[in-house]
């Protein structure tokens, strides 16, 4: 097909992104509105964000075959969208969606609720959406006082990065994840991000172990395909992994509250830090979760995606193919070792699509289909007061406001081999 001919429908058309973004990855296309949508009024162009009652039939279906096609979709300038349209565009890709987001489910309306070190918060209009980013925001959705963090990387990885490696740009993938709290709730199909603020600071960049270096914007999101991560299999461990299923811990970021991650953010440094599970928050046997270790895309059943959460692992069952028999994998150490040895076959610049954030940009991607992490060391703490016109000035420029949409599904990933249902 020539690259000038795009799949389209009533009111968009979808462009996969050059070849010298998308690389080896895979991912990325973006969606635009076509030129004669809303019926070609140009008066109505700078009001084209998206709404969900405005999508045809086929609209619905050109963007649901464009996210389980490319895994990561791109909306631009849709700075004014509405964030009640970001729950209810996540319906498209998943029927059986719930009315919760995956995570918390409350909206948080008071002033100063911490969910985490990153301080996020909830839209007091629209619960399902968290508000992210780095920087003090007043008044902001009618939340009187956001003091939003940006992971720091230097309370994250075991082997922090030097700060003569900080001062030359390098940053680190923090935790390659798909969004799932892997107890009680069921991961989202798809999330969605939205930038309204982002950082004006210099490029960063990624140091790899065969010194290979990925550049990218401060504080972009790097994603890396499972189809693709699976493709870099040797034949045995593809066998391995359809057969495989990985058991998550109990409330599993709880259990891995004081662990540190590897250099790459695939996984866990060591053993021996972990929360016994019997002084975990009381919980629920039943809640715990196990996925397959290979997920069925659904659209493209040819398809099989790779996805693990590496950190959150805590043993692993295989099933004998022929004699369905299963034989379990629980030290710990072994665990991580092999789910981090998959892994890391992806972690090269070729393999990894890193969004360079754009005002306005609206993202979604398959959750079920990539892992994703957060980048970027995006300045300071501002815990301090200032008058200073050119430190007000530096914090703003390094301010960065997000929101972030996950709603839960009712439905289990699909294994890939049908096998692993009965199990
Ligand atoms: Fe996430």
């Amino acid at each position: 097909m020539p690259s000038t001919v795009y799949q389209s429908s009533s009111n968009f058309h979808v462009i996969p992104l050059k070849s010298d973004l998308r690389k080896d990855t895979l991912i990325g296309a973006e969606v635009a509105f076509n030129d004669n949508a809303d019926g070609g009024d140009e008066s109505k162009l700078s009001h084209r964000v998206l709404d969900v009652n405005d999508l045809t039939d086929s609209d619905i279906s050109l963007l649901r075959q464009a996210l389980f096609e490319h895994s990561v979709i791109v909306f631009r300038k849709q700075l004014g969208i509405d964030p009640n349209t970001l729950p209810a565009l996540a319906a498209i890709w998943d029927d059986k969606v719930q009315s919760h987001h995956s995570g918390e489910i409350s909206a948080l309306t008071a002033t100063n609720n911490i969910l985490s070190k990153n301080n996020a918060s909830r839209i007091p209009r629209a619960k399902e959406v968290t508000i992210l980013g780095q920087g003090n925001f007043d008044g902001y959705e009618g939340v009187p006082k956001l003091r939003l963090r940006h992971v720091n990387h230097l309370e994250f990885h075991d082997e922090p990065l030097s700060q003569e490696e900080l001062d030359q740009g390098y940053t680190r993938f923090y935790r390659f994840h798909c969004d799932a709290p892997l107890y009680e709730k069921l991961p989202g199909k798809v999330t969605i991000l939205h930038a309204l603020k982002v950082p004006e600071a210099p490029q960063q960049k990624i140091k790899f172990e065969d010194g290979q270096e990925l550049e990218l914007d401060a504080g972009a999101t790097a994603f890396v395909s499972g189809a693709r991560a699976f493709q870099l299999l040797t034949p045995e461990e593809q066998e391995f992994a359809l057969n495989t299923i990985v058991q998550y811990a109990p409330r599993p970021y709880e259990w891995i509250q004081n662990c540190k991650a590897t250099s790459d953010g695939l996984s866990i440094a060591t053993t021996g830090l972990e929360k016994p599970v019997d002084e975990l928050t009381p919980w629920d046997p039943e809640k715990v979760q196990a996925h397959p270790m290979v997920w069925k895309n659904p659209l493209f059943p040819d398809r099989p995606h790779l996805q693990i959460l590496g950190m959150c692992a805590k043993s692993l069952i295989t099933i004998d193919p022929k004699t369905k028999e299963r034989s379990v994998i629980d030290d710990l150490a072994e665990v991580r070792r092999i789910c981090h040895s998959f892994q890391k076959r992806s972690m090269a610049p070729s393999y990894i699509y890193a969004h360079a954030w754009r005002d306005g940009d609206l993202v979604v991607f398959h959750n079920q289909g990539v892992w994703h992490t957060i980048t970027g060391q995006l300045g300071d703490v501002y815990d301090s007061e200032t008058t200073d016109e050119a430190e007000i000035a530096r914090r703003e420029a390094n301010k960065r406001l997000m929101w972030q949409c996950t709603m839960a599904s009712g439905v289990a990933p699909e294994p890939f081999n049908p096998v692993l249902k009965a199990f």
